[in-house]
């Protein structure tokens, strides 16, 4: 589904030259459950920017579904983002003034669709990340975990191929955080969407079929869970 083939991105900072990653070089399956892990400044945000099609690599090229992103025009890419890849920011950039139900809601009425033929398939989504009671409720009324949900409700409801999480944990105490991963792996085998995140969190190796260790841009190794459910 995915490909990074030789994917370098260098930063210009001050006159000088950073590369974030060398050369990286990936394949991942439709219907992934997997996380980039490594240390604060390893590359993960990166990664997860440049598969998502916010940034493009210095050098080497991204392959989503056999066409490469290089290649697209910026409207093409903003159509593929839009249609094909939900996105669970760290800062869940919920909207304040909707309720959980309207930050739901909103990706589809991006895409045009109508509320009344939607409204079954988000409250459905509410409803399958704990949300229903709270579905009238403003971002401001709930909890950190709670607002996590509701992201992650936003990324699914255009029934994605792919949903990238940028350390969706970083701010839950260890119990949500269990509770988030949980909840993710039952929508990945529900929706079979991919889901990439990255994570500084060893917690999660627990959760994931697939580890890729990034440590200052380089991949330092990628382990498959086997039959046992061991990563190795
Ligand atoms: N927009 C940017 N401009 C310059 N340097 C950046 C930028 N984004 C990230 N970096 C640098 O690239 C490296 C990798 O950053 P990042 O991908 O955010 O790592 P991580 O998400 O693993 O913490 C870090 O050293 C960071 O300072
Ligand atoms: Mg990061």
């Amino acid at each position: 589904m995915l490909k990074l083939e030789r994917v370098t991105k260098i930063y210009h900072v001050g006159g000088e030259d950073f590369t974030a990653l060398h050369e990286i070089d990936l394949e991942i399956e439709p219907g992934a459950f997997m996380s980039f892990v490594g240390p604060s400044g390893s590359g993960k945000t990166t990664l997860l920017n440049l598969i998502g099609g916010l940034d493009r690599p210095t050098s080497g090229e991204i392959v989503f579904n056999g066409v490469g992103l290089g290649a697209m025009a910026r409207a093409e890419l903003a159509a593929l983002r839009r249609e094909q890849i939900g996105f669970i920011f760290q800062s869940h950039n919920l909207l304040p003034v909707y309720s959980v139900y309207e930050n739901v809601l909103f990706p589809l009425l991006l895409n045009k669709r109508r509320e009344r033929e939607v409204r079954d398939r988000v409250m459905h989504l509410v409803e399958f990340v704990g949300l229903g009671p709270q579905a009238k409720k403003k971002p401001s009324e709930l909890s950190g975990g709670q607002c996590q949900r509701v992201a992650i409700a936003r990324a699914l409801v255009k029934d994605p191929q792919l949903v990238l999480a940028d350390e969706p944990t970083a701010n839950l105490d260890a119990e949500n955080s269990y509770n988030i991963l949980e909840l993710m792996l039952n929508l990945n085998k529900k929706f079979k969407a991919a889901f990439i995140f990255s994570t500084h969190d060893e917690k999660v190796t627990r959760y994931i079929h697939r580890e890729v260790r990034v440590e200052d841009g380089r991949i330092l190794f990628d382990k498959r869970k086997n039959h046992r459910g061991e990563l190795e």
